[in-house]
């Protein structure tokens, strides 16, 4: 299973510690789904967010989740709830509740594409494709963007254009600058509409 392959392979010291014991994932899910409790309100107990600026996490890689607790429990990504928030929580807690999320499916955040769909679909397979997977799955370290939530979406590729440190990644700042901040909109319209199984 995907979700074996990641345990097998720990992306970080967070999740080392984890490893030992988790030869069943399923014990470790049920573990994240209660760690979960503490998400729920803003990313939804589904992983569905409930709100355009809060990020969906189904369906999302392990890896990249993790390592993007990691950054704000090191302060590396600003964001003052989530900062305090990550560091109640154990290296196992982040490694269980980010097992749950990735094992969740996903819907898209919109039921139909937006105007811009169709000219975001042909940037993104140009620029973002090579990264991101050319049905925006990703993989790894590099984020699932499908069916993401559109305000999500727009505010951090703002973010990447104009880094600060609520976030900042040099080949996103890169690849922003390439598609040009007037199709940052197209670019979502693409995104949040797709509905493509994670596996
Ligand atoms: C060179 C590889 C690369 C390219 C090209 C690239 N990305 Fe990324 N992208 C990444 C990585 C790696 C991250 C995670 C960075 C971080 O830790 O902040 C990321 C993060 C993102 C995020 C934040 C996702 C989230 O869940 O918070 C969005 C949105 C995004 N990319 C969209 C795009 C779009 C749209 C393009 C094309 C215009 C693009 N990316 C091109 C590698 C890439």
């Amino acid at each position: 299973m995907w979700l074996a392959g990641w345990l097998m392979a720990p992306v970080s010291a967070a999740d080392a510690a984890l490893t030992d014991g988790a030869a069943d994932a399923s014990a470790l899910i049920a573990a994240g789904r209660k760690t979960a409790g503490f998400c729920a309100n803003y990313h939804g107990q589904s992983g569905l967010s409930k709100y355009p600026d809060v990020p969906n996490l189904a369906g999302q890689n392990p890896a990249y989740l993790l390592r993007q607790l990691d950054a704000f429990a090191a302060g590396r990504r600003r964001n003052d709830f989530m900062e305090g928030l990550v560091k109640m929580l154990s290296a196992d807690d982040r490694a269980a509740v980010v097992a749950y999320y990735a094992s969740l499916p996903v819907t898209p955040s919109r039921a139909a594409p937006g105007p811009g769909a169709e000219a975001g679909g042909r940037a993104f397979a140009q620029i973002c494709a090579p990264c991101h997977g050319k049905d925006a799955l990703g993989g790894n370290e590099f984020p699932r963007l499908a069916g993401q939530q559109s305000e999500y979406l727009r505010i951090n590729l703002m973010r990447y254009l104009h880094p600060t440190k609520e976030r900042s990644y040099g080949p996103m700042t890169a690849a922003v600058m390439r598609l040009g901040e007037d199709k940052i909109d197209a670019v979502v319209d693409y995104l949040s509409s797709l509905d493509v199984p994670r596996d």
